[in-house]
């Protein structure tokens, strides 16, 4: 898969573009950024022709797929312009702006028989996936609780498009809480159903918010908690993502984020009698521990391999609309605080 990025300085250049190149099955043909001196710096680390323009880049690069690593308000005209040039697209999370936006987006991809996904990259995680087999092989019973923070430090920086809401879209929850709603649909391997929430700004004064908490119930009626920030420091930062089931509970530490990296713990311990000892934590639990490969590269080989095979699957794709339509909520529950 020959695959072209807009968007190059970020993420793309720490994480999407080594992961293109630890593909065995995919080739980076070339570059864009708007900003000039990032296109040539990293053309040219990566050896390929750059450019400041997608349209050039598309009319004049032979490629089958477009990496876009751009801020939130860019995504959804990007997205449409690689879709013209006839292009299969791996679009960075979160979708769009907004729901809407983003199922038209989507709705554009299926009518057009090109592939796209959303870079959601955390359920890649080989403990997020050996978590998910033991909730859905009954392994802690019937799920009756999750929770997730994911917490970074973010202070105010002049011009950063994460704290305008007409360039991000959002904040903590934007930026932070996507991941922790799609990883928890993913493992549930069922919708949030209904949610309630706030979003405040505690450190910060920038236009987003820094802090969003949010109770959820899911379709088939689990409840769950979600809490993120950008006002914790990253020194004290680490990860959790608990799951409770009527039988057992997976515990995960310092899973979520970039890296295959933390802890699960798993506890089975299914209980019969009410005992008025209440003897608490005394099952011992198993330990399972991260990969250290290349979540990024996971994703993207993936997305190439179902692309191959001509199995286009808009599975995900709708699941990161349908974590917006969350978001959407819990904003419009908060527009007037
Ligand atoms: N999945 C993840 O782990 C992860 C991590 C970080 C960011 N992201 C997502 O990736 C996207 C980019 O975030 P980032 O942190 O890399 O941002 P960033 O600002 O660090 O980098 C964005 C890059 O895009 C360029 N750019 C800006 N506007 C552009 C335009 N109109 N056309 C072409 N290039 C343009 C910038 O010059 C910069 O090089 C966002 O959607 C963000 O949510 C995902």
């Amino acid at each position: 898969m020959k695959w072209c990025v807009i968007g190059a300085g970020g993420i793309a250049d720490r994480r999407a573009i080594p992961g293109i190149l630890k593909d065995v099955g995919s080739q980076l043909v070339a570059v864009m950024d708007r900003v000039a001196e990032t296109a040539e710096t990293i053309g040219k680390k990566y050896g390929v022709p750059y450019f400041t323009d997608e349209a050039e880049m598309l009319s004049s690069v032979d490629c089958d797929a477009v990496y876009i690593g751009t801020p939130v308000f860019c995504h959804y005209d990007q997205a449409t312009t690689a879709l013209r040039y006839g292009k299969h697209v791996f679009l960075e999370k979160p979708v769009a702006m907004n729901a809407e936006e983003g199922a038209k987006l989507v709705q554009a991809f299926k009518d057009a028989g090109k592939q796209i996904a959303i870079g959601y990259m955390m359920k890649y995680h080989n403990l997020h996936e050996k978590a998910k087999e033991i909730v859905q092989t009954g392994g802690i019973g019937k799920v009756c609780d999750v929770r997730a923070q994911f917490t970074c430090w973010y202070p105010e920086i002049k011009g950063a498009w994460r704290q305008k809401k007409s360039l991000g879209g959002g904040g903590a929850l934007m930026d932070l809480g996507v991941h922790c709603i799609e990883l928890i649909e993913f493992l549930l391997d069922e919708e949030i159903e209904k949610t309630q929430g706030y979003c405040v700004n505690r450190t910060f004064s920038y236009e987003v918010e820094d802090g969003a908490v949010f109770v959820f119930q899911t379709k088939s009626g689990a409840l769950g908690h979600v809490d993120v920030h950008f006002n914790v420091p990253d020194a004290v930062s680490e990860s959790k993502l608990e799951l409770y089931g009527n039988s057992g509970c997976i515990l995960c530490t310092g899973t979520l984020g970039q890296e295959e990296t933390g802890v699960m713990r798993y506890t089975y311990a299914p209980q019969g009698e009410y005992s008025a000892t209440q003897n608490r934590m005394v099952a011992k639990p198993q330990e399972f521990f991260g990969e250290k490969s290349d979540l990024y590269c996971k994703q993207l080989r993936d997305f190439r391999e179902n692309v191959e095979r001509g199995t286009l699957d808009y599975f995900y794709a709708d699941r990161a609309v349908q974590v917006q339509k969350t978001v959407d909520e819990l904003y419009r529950q908060n527009e007037n605080k």
